[in-house]
Formats: C-alpha cells, sequence, structure tokens
C-alpha cells in the first residue's frame, strides 16, 4: 500500500482515546467482527466468524489444531487481507487498514521474542519502547527517573513480574522471563486491546502459574483475546469465550458454561493437542 494511502488510513481512523463515549450507551465495543472468512483457495479457515469484544474485555477464542484461530488474528491485525466480512474497531471500519495504522489505533499483538534486543536489560528494551512510542521520541538526552517514561517502564515492569531482575540482560532470561518481557513489551503505548497468540506454549508449569498472574495484571481498561489450548489457564483469566470449529463459531458463552458444554468437550478436548 502506498504511503499516501497508508497515513491517510491512520488519520481517518482516530485513536480510541480519542472516540468520544457516552455513558449512558451500551458498554463501548472495542473489536467486532461481522461475518469475517479467509479462504486459502478451496480451504476456508475462518468461515464467517462474527464476535465483538468489549473495551476492558478479557476474551478467550478456543479451537482445535487448525480450527482458524491464528488466522483470524492475522486477519484482525491486518498481517492478511480477509476474502469476507468487515473487521470493526470502535465502531471504525478497519477490514483494510495497514498494521502499522492498527498499532497506533492501540491494537497489539505479542511477537516473538526475537524483536528484543538480547545484549540490553529487560528494563532498557522497555525504556526504547516506551520512547519509540512517545513525543520527543528522537531524544537522546539522558532522562530523570521521574520522567514519565521511567515511570511508564516501573508500571509495566511491575505488572508483568520483572521489576526485581530489571537490569538482566533480555540475553540471559529463562524462556518463561522472556515470555514475560513480550507481554511487557505489549503493554507499551496505552494499547486498547491486545491479541495472546498461545502464550503458554512451552512454559513450565511453574511458568504458567505466572503467566495467570500477568494476565490478572492486565489493566481493566485494556482488553485481551487469548488463544490458549490450555483450558486450565484460559477459563480462568477470561470474562468470554468463543470456541471455533473448522474455520467456524461453535459458541459463545461465559468461562463456566465453556467448561460443561458437552460439544465443546467432545470437539475441543478429545481433538486437543497443546
Ligand atoms: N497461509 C496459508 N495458506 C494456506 N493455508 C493456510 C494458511 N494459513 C493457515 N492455513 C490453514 O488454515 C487452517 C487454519 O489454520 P490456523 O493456523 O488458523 O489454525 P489454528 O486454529 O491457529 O491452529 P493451531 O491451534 O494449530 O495453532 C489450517 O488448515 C491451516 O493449514
Ligand atoms: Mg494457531
Amino acid at each position: 500500500m502506498p504511503t499516501s494511502a497508508y497515513l491517510a488510513g491512520a488519520a481517518g481512523a482516530a485513536h480510541p482515546s480519542q472516540v468520544r463515549t457516552d455513558s449512558s450507551s451500551e458498554p463501548l465495543v472495542a473489536l467486532a467482527l461481522e461475518n469475517v472468512s479467509m479462504a486459502f483457495g478451496a480451504l476456508r479457515a475462518v468461515d464467517g466468524v462474527s464476535l465483538s469484544v468489549r473495551a476492558g474485555q478479557k476474551y478467550a477464542v478456543l479451537g482445535s489444531n487448525g480450527a482458524g484461530k491464528t488466522t483470524l488474528f492475522n486477519a484482525i491485525t491486518g498481517d492478511i487481507l480477509p476474502t469476507g466480512g468487515c473487521i470493526r474497531w470502535f465502531g471504525q471500519d478497519m477490514t483494510r487498514l495497514a498494521p502499522q495504522a492498527r498499532i497506533r489505533m492501540g491494537l497489539r499483538r505479542t511477537y516473538q521474542s526475537s524483536l528484543l534486543f538480547k545484549e540490553l536489560s529487560i528494563r532498557d528494551n522497555l525504556f526504547l519502547a516506551v520512547r519509540g512510542v512517545s513525543a520527543g521520541r528522537f531524544s537522546v538526552l539522558r532522562t530523570r527517573s521521574t520522567h514519565p517514561s521511567h515511570l511508564a517502564v516501573d508500571d509495566i515492569l511491575e505488572r508483568v513480574r520483572l521489576d526485581g531482575i530489571q537490569n538482566e540482560l533480555v540475553g540471559n532470561l529463562a524462556h518463561g522471563q522472556q515470555r514475560q518481557l513480550e507481554i511487557g513489551m505489549a503493554l507499551v503505548g496505552q494499547p486498547r486491546l491486545i491479541l495472546f497468540d498461545e502464550p503458554a506454549a512451552g512454559l513450565s508449569p511453574v511458568e504458567r502459574r505466572e503467566l495467570v498472574l500477568m494476565l490478572k495484571n492486565v489493566p481493566a481498561d485494556v482488553g485481551y483475546v487469548l488463544i490458549e489450548h490450555d483450558l486450565d489457564i484460559a477459563l480462568k483469566v477470561v470474562e468470554r469465550v468463543t470456541v471455533m470449529h473448522n474455520g467456524r463459531v461453535l459458541t459463545t458463552a461465559a468461562p463456566q458454561e465453556i467448561e460443561h458444554n458437552a460439544e465443546v468437550q467432545a470437539i475441543y478436548m478429545g481433538g486437543r493437542h497443546s
């Protein structure tokens, strides 16, 4: 997409903090998928999916391998263009918006650890990220410890429970600690919604418990959508669940209902391999 179109897209879509909210109305919907489809040739990886995530809501998308979960995330972030349907962000159509424009509007997803600077400390990685998205970002002057950027870093370090080892080099971190930092990086720059694709994959039981605590520390006004094969984690940390099967929505319900849904048990848990 040409730069001008990309910028126009970003300028045309206000950051949600600029979107007026009417306290008398229904809860604000952050993300709405309307009949979203993604076909790869004859394969309908995502087939007419509709769901909505309220601002600040903690949400899970579950389903067995190949159900279409990651493909759905790719459509939400703009990494692929869906072949059908509409994706709305605080009411505005963002179906065809460039990924960078979506990031500026407050959408995040967790990335692989290769995006971290391994030779720098945890704190410095977060600090660079915070400075990268704040005003005066190209300043090389040393900042005081009371500078807002440092305070933002302090807040994130605490939330992802890395404040105790903030000066450790990222290259020395255990797998689970790197995962913690990736979640910290997603919290930079006042996100409104974060997409987590299988954050527990490859983590030990102890690291999984740590992950649950971190997910519970995500600020109330920051929503997330979690893809997770580990039901013990997913059902503990979300308010709403959509179960996908063969690209379609099987059901959307509260976690307690999902836990006891026989159809979900048969299809999801029977065919589950994390
Ligand atoms: N770029 C692509 N080209 C062709 N087929 C694809 C592509 N990406 C995904 N698929 C197919 O789409 C289907 C859904 O894949 P997807 O990765 O979205 O599933 P998933 O629910 O994330 O599964 P898992 O739990 O294993 O991560 C699969 O059959 C997959 O092989
Ligand atoms: Mg996947």
